[in-house]
């Protein structure tokens, strides 16, 4: 009833949306990913459904239901997260970077299983760095002329307010969302700085469905809808 209730502030409007981790294998049957749970993603893609918009989910490997009327798209690597988030970017409104991509990836993925026996000192892995999927989005034309609204998460250790105000810049994204709180990954509760070019703003702890709301309702507010 409650998701039924929302406001349709974002009618008419795309909304693509990155989640979870990424997966970069190392061979066959062993990768490097991170603890990214998909939630506050997930979450954003369902919120920005039920604000009427139309939604398309990119995910990484992660353990949840796709929200409902919500296109989702599976990847596993920050290369085919790309590949998938540029096949579908052209024709949306607004762009979300929720997932938490991989900087680096092993340089080459061996094509069959590395083995212990007869191979002498432990493989050392050479890394390479991955493709900035958000940077590359807001360079885009469409990003620059204000047709493609990003939006930037960040998780940060300390000094938020100072990393998420220069993250955002570096990427070139109108709005960064920070994670306020030490361990966010995997829970179902998180705390929010929204920091655009004029302000700060907190949204204090909530479940992340209940702050997705509201960050979308940020979202339209900023792209002159409510
Ligand atoms: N991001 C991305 N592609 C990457 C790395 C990050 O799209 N290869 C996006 C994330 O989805 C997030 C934002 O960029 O929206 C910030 O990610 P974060 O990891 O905090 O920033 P980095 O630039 O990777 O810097 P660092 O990890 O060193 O803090
Ligand atoms: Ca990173």
């Amino acid at each position: 009833l409650v998701a039924c209730l929302q406001p349709k502030v974002l009618r008419g409007q795309r909304v693509l949306v990155t989640a979870g981790p990424t997966f970069e294998p190392i061979d066959p049957i062993r990768g490097i990913t991170n603890h990214s749970s998909g939630k506050m993603g997930f979450a954003v893609a369902r919120a920005a459904r039920e604000a009427g918009a139309e939604v398309t989910l990119v995910a990484g490997p992660v353990h949840l239901r796709t929200p409902r009327s919500v296109r989702r798209v599976d990847v596993q690597t920050a290369q085919q997260m790309l590949d998938a988030v540029l096949a579908e970017v052209e024709t949306a409104s607004v762009f979300i970077a929720a997932a938490a991509v991989a900087d680096w990836r092993p340089a080459q993925a061996a094509e069959r299983k590395l083995k212990k026996e007869g191979s002498g000192p432990p493989p050392a892995l050479a890394f390479v760095e991955n493709p900035d999927i958000l940077a590359t989005v807001a360079a885009l034309p469409r990003a620059r002329r204000g047709e493609l609204y990003c939006v930037g998460f960040a998780a940060e250790s300390h000094d938020l307010l100072a990393h998420a105000q220069a993250k955002r810049l570096r990427k070139g994204v109108p709005l960064l969302v920070g994670n306020i709180g030490p361990d966010t990954f995997g829970r179902d509760d998180n705390a929010l700085l929204l920091v655009d070019e004029r302000e700060a703003v907190e949204l204090p702890p909530a479940p992340k469905i209940a702050l997705a709301r509201q960050l979308v309702g940020e979202i339209a507010r900023r792209l002159g809808h409510v």
